[in-house]
Order: C-alpha cells, then sequence, then structure tokens
C-alpha cells in the first residue's frame, strides 16, 4: 500500500488541535493551541468558552499544521476528526470544520473515538507494537482498563464506578489550593512530599475486580483537611498530594498488574493526559520491568490531548475502509467500539 497521510483534527475538550501522520506511526506535524490559561481563570473548562475558543482558532492551527508538515490540503489522502465523547459544543467546531475541508476537497472523511486515539497514541514511534495488548486509559473523562484485541477492537475489562483518575487529581488539586488544572500540579508538588505521610484508602469494587472507584478517595482527603483545619493541625500540601497520588498510582498498577496475570500477556500500554504523571509512569517501569512486561507509554505531549493520536486512530480505519459522510454529527456520549 503507499504511504498514506491523514490530517487529524481534535477539538473534543479545551485544547484545539491538528496533526498531520504519514502510515499511523509517524507525526509530520503537531500543533496545539491550549486554552488552559482562559478555563484556569474559572478554575475549571466552561464548556461555551471552549467552543468559541475552537471556532476562532481553528482556522489556524489546521494551516499550521499543513505548513508544519510541508504539505497542502490536496496532498493529503484523509481527513480525520473526533467526533465523541466529549463537550457536544466543542466536537462539534472539529466536526464541522473537518466536514467542510472534506466537502471542498472530496477527501474521504475518518470520525474517530477520542478514547481510540489516545490508546492508538501508543503506535506513535514505536513501529513494533501491535495488538493484541492490554492498555489502561486514564485521562480527565476515563478510567479503562481494556483489552486492544485488533486495531479498532476492544474488549473493556474495567472501568470507573464512579470519577475518573484525571478528575480525582483536577478535585484534590483544587482541594488543596493548587488550582486548575490539577494533575500536572499535584505531580510537580508532590516531589517535596511523603507519599506514606498519609494513609488513604486504595479502593476494590467487590463484583469486578478490574472496575475502578475514586470517589472515596476524594472524600478521604477532604474529611482528612476538615478534620486538620478543625484540629488546628497545619496541612502539608505537598504530602497530601503524595500521598493521595501514591494511592491513584497503587490502585491504577494493580489492577493492571491482575489482568495481566490473568492474560499472561507480555506487553501492557497506559495512555491518557494522567499516563503523562512522572509517578505513574515511574512504578509501571519499575513493575513490568520485575515482571518481565515490555512496557508502553506514549511521548507525554502524546498522552493530553493532541491530534496526532487521532491520525494515528484514523489510518487503521482507513485501511479497513471505515469511512464518514456528511451525517457525522457530534456524539457526546459515544462508548469504546461503537461507531
Ligand atoms: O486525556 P486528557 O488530556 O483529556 C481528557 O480526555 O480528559 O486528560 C486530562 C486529564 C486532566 O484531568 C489532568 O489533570 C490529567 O489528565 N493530567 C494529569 C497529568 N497531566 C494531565 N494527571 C496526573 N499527572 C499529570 N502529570
Ligand atoms: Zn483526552
Amino acid at each position: 500500500m503507499k504511504d498514506v497521510k491523514i490530517l487529524a483534527i481534535e477539538s473534543s475538550c479545551d485544547e484545539t488541535a491538528a496533526a498531520v501522520v504519514l502510515n499511523g506511526r509517524e507525526v509530520l506535524s503537531n500543533v496545539i493551541s491550549s486554552q488552559i490559561d482562559i478555563h484556569t481563570l474559572y478554575g475549571g473548562v466552561v464548556p461555551e468558552i471552549a467552543s468559541r475558543k475552537h471556532t476562532e482558532r481553528i482556522n489556524r492551527v489546521v494551516s499550521e499544521g499543513l505548513l508544519q508538515a510541508g504539505l497542502k490540503l490536496s496532498d493529503v489522502d484523509a481527513i480525520a476528526v473526533t467526533y465523541g465523547p466529549g463537550l457536544v459544543g466543542a466536537l462539534l467546531v472539529g466536526v464541522s470544520f473537518a466536514k467542510g475541508l472534506a466537502f471542498a476537497s472530496g477527501k474521504p472523511l475518518i470520525g474517530v473515538h477520542h478514547i481510540e486515539g489516545h490508546i492508538c497514541a501508543n503506535f506513535i514511534d514505536h513501529p513494533e507494537l501491535e495488538p493484541p495488548f492490554p492498555c489502561l486509559v486514564v485521562s480527565g473523562g476515563h478510567t479503562h482498563l481494556v483489552r486492544v484485541m485488533d486495531y479498532g477492537k476492544y474488549e473493556i475489562l474495567g472501568k470507573t464506578r464512579d470519577d475518573a483518575a484525571g478528575e480525582a487529581f483536577d478535585k484534590v488539586a483544587r482541594a488543596i489550593g493548587l488550582g486548575y488544572p490539577g494533575g500536572p500540579k499535584i505531580d510537580k508538588v508532590s516531589d517535596a512530599g511523603d507519599p506514606a505521610a498519609i494513609e488513604f484508602p486504595r479502593a476494590k469494587v467487590a463484583d469486578n475486580i478490574y472496575d475502578f472507584s475514586f470517589s472515596g478517595l476524594k472524600s478521604a482527603v477532604l474529611n482528612y483537611l476538615n478534620s486538620a483545619r478543625m484540629e488546628g493541625i497545619e496541612v502539608s500540601q505537598a504530602d497530601v498530594a503524595a500521598s493521595f497520588q501514591a494511592s491513584v498510582v497503587d490502585v491504577l498498577t494493580e489492577h493492571a498488574y491482575a489482568a495481566l496475570e490473568e492474560g499472561g500477556e507480555k506487553i501492557f500500554a497506559i495512555a491518557g493526559g494522567v499516563a503523562s504523571n512522572r509517578h505513574l509512569r515511574k512504578a509501571f517501569e519499575e513493575g513490568c520491568e520485575k515482571r518481565g512486561i515490555k512496557f508502553y507509554r506514549p511521548e507525554p505531549i502524546y498522552c493530553t490531548d493532541n491530534a496526532a493520536m487521532i491520525g494515528a486512530a484514523a489510518y487503521y480505519e482507513f485501511k479497513n475502509g471505515v469511512r464518514s459522510d456528511m451525517s457525522l454529527n457530534a456524539v457526546p456520549n459515544l462508548k469504546l467500539g461503537e461507531r
């Protein structure tokens, strides 16, 4: 098959992004325009503002994506776009723009699942990685332990019953005064803290050992802060951050090792914004090495939202003949494995 260049667009949350990806594995350009500075003022993503900013920026971001790849629209083989899950108004900006481009250029259009994109970020710069393999997806909206059976085929082993891992990071960060976005801040502040200072719970879900629950952990942190305040005990932000993070890392790694043991696989991957957490990466690097498991993780820039991962996922859809038409719409609660 001849080389396939896909122009990919991502606008599901607060990053407006465009990328060109060659054969699903090689990134020719990766442009990300983050809105974090604006949403920080409000302590979280404001959907209306996100949509407006995407609208303002998408044209320039996509042009820049082509420019940095040294290509014109007529040089690409297909146009891919995230159509769910995510914020409906934000998704619609990318979907409408991609439809317009596809219509005007006559190029095929491919709608991509955002979480599938996160998983496929592992293919970037890892030519040897192929399904099947188990993957832990940990983002702001999702915590899924899946088995990637084939390209585009997933078996969900477990997922969160309440908060996503990234959501827990964001909520705890707010409670200890770190602000938005919480994950990267806790990651950094915890360097100065003691992960064993406070014993926070490591939740298990009784009827499915692969399911997660983080709301109890979040409540435990809030209770700790309230009790300390009432008793006049000084709270160490770094100790709370490090102890909370240690609990999340323990839960995520234990679930993953249980699945690996049952499945007997010797490879494992992580994906999503929380996968950029240095402590989680280190825990998996050490734990997988001890167990003789080859551990894959995308570069941090491909863990948080980006369009290169959408271009990687779209390549396999393209090869399988999957095409979207002009009826493609934003699906805010699209499930993994659905089309
Ligand atoms: O994948 P992502 O960029 O967007 C979603 O699809 O949700 O993930 C964003 C989430 C946020 O909750 C953010 O706090 C978290 O990922 N995150 C981190 C780190 N960087 C981003 N969590 C822990 N440590 C980090 N270094
Ligand atoms: Zn994401």
